[in-house]
């Protein structure tokens, strides 16, 4: 089944207020640490996605029961030790890097083997940048070329490390920090800027956490082992998600959305700064603090006189599941637009990289490559005619809504593939499409 769509009219002008889904990287984050805590956690407002599924039914795997009740899922754990690993088990990760890397840090203390699978794309993904800390610690784990499947086996005697983290990947970091809180001692990670959200929950636990910022790295130091009970989490909108909404309204003619509720915490906001700095003048309104993450109101309306950027390589973590999008807009911008060193984009779902440059000279856009550097020619009168076909792109979800962002702002008919691919982080994607008048067939 390929589940194709059709795309052949542009969005006309709206003024509309909405909500997008929950955010996936605090979502999963939740449901693990919940199920590490010693009593019950309600977690509102948890993003019903395929992948926060997965995290769902690896905690259940694992002996952890949780319950949907009206407005929250209720989780109840048993503490650091009380996951059920007496007899081997397979994990079954699906399609989620994040719920992959961070378990294996949880599972630095199982009594048993415990195996842990992924879909197609995931088992293409690279676990050596998890696997080999986590080994350090004294927990014994095996895998074959750095792939999935990894056996892990955990250790009762774990050490505490010291780790530089240098990929500025949050789920490396998060996994080596939840591995810190089983270990006794104090583990030392010097970890490359990136999302700030396992920090902030141990904040908020209570959990002996340290951190030291400096521009390029942050020095976080935690001091385990630390049992924590049982929280209530209030998930805000997810900014990623945000971001095919934000530049469909950018595109089109006449037409301004505000999105309620989203975390606009800074370490995931890039994308804002750089379509600002492109001329966008998209605000947060009602800004307020929860639980160490800002949130706010996004307000963007359709802009005409976009224009080209050199993207500040700092900018790349905080915008790393941005850039197909941003993409699209440099595209459509006056000037050339420069991106550099972005290689961890070909590490994700798809190798995004590859897949947005072969996307965008498709439907005529020029762009010279030099390694994990692109220049993208922009042109404010792009306006398309043809017809596109967008397919082997391994699913990967946020390929899938950047192509239909472009079909609805350029025009053309435009044949989508694989269009359930949202549903891994963005069930309602199409819904909200339709909220807005996309008309999509
Ligand atoms: C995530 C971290 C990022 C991001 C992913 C979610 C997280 O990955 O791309 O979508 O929740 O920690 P990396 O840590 O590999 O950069």
């Amino acid at each position: 089944m390929t589940n194709k769509i059709e795309i052949k009219e542009k969005v006309k002008n709206f003024k509309k207020i909405i909500k997008v889904g929950s955010d996936k990287s605090i979502s999963i984050r939740c449901v693990l640490l919940a199920s590490q805590a010693i009593g019950k956690s309600r977690i509102y407002n948890l993003l019903e996605s395929e992948d926060v599924f997965d995290a769902l039914k690896a905690i259940k795997k694992l002996g952890i029961k949780f319950k949907k009740r009206k407005n929250f899922y209720e989780i109840e754990g048993f503490g650091l030790d009380g996951y059920n690993t007496k007899k081997k088990i397979t994990i079954d990760a699906g399609n989620s890097g994040t719920l992959a890397r961070l378990i294996l840090g949880l599972l630095v203390n199982s009594k048993n083997v415990v195996t842990l699978k992924g879909d197609k794309s995931l088992s293409k993904r690279d676990f050596s940048r998890v696997v080999e800390p986590l080994k350090l610690f004294g927990a014994n784990i095996s895998y074959k070329n750095s792939f999935l499947p990894v056996h892990i086996n955990g250790s009762n005697y774990l050490r505490p490390i010291k780790y530089h983290e240098n990929l500025g990947s949050a789920q490396c970091k998060s996994a080596i920090m939840l591995a810190s809180l089983k270990t006794p001692g104090i583990t030392k990670i010097k970890a490359k800027k990136s999302r700030d959200h396992t920090e902030l929950l141990f904040k908020n636990l209570g959990i002996p956490i340290k951190i030291i910022k400096k521009k390029i790295y942050d020095f976080i130091d935690i001091k385990g082992p630390f049992n924590f009970e049982g929280f209530d989490y209030k998930v805000p909108g997810d900014i990623s998600s945000s971001s095919f909404f934000i530049v469909l309204t950018l595109l089109s003619q006449n037409s301004s959305l505000i999105i309620k509720n989203v975390n606009i915490n800074k370490t995931r906001t890039g994308i804002i700064k750089i379509l600002n700095k492109m001329n966008a003048n998209i605000s947060f309104k009602n800004k307020k603090k929860y639980k160490g993450e800002f949130l706010g109101d996004i307000s963007v309306k359709s802009k005409k006189n976009l224009k080209s950027i050199i993207c500040p390589k700092k900018l790349n973590s905080s915008a790393i599941d941005e850039f197909l999008i941003i993409f699209l807009v440099a595209a459509k911008a006056k000037g050339n637009s420069v991106f550099r060193d972005l290689g961890e984009l070909n590490k994700k779902e798809s190798p995004r990289l590859n897949i947005a440059i072969k996307i965008l000279r498709q439907i005529g856009v020029k762009i010279l490559r030099n390694k994990n550097d692109i220049k993208i020619f922009g042109n404010p009168k792009l306006e398309l005619t043809g017809s596109y076909t967008i397919k082997n792109f391994r699913k990967d979800h946020r390929v899938l809504m950047m192509s239909c962002v472009a079909a609805l702002t350029l025009g053309g008919c435009w044949t989508i593939h694989d269009s359930n691919s949202s549903n891994t982080s963005f069930p309602d994607f199409f819904k909200k499409i339709k909220k807005l008048g996309g008309v999509i067939n």
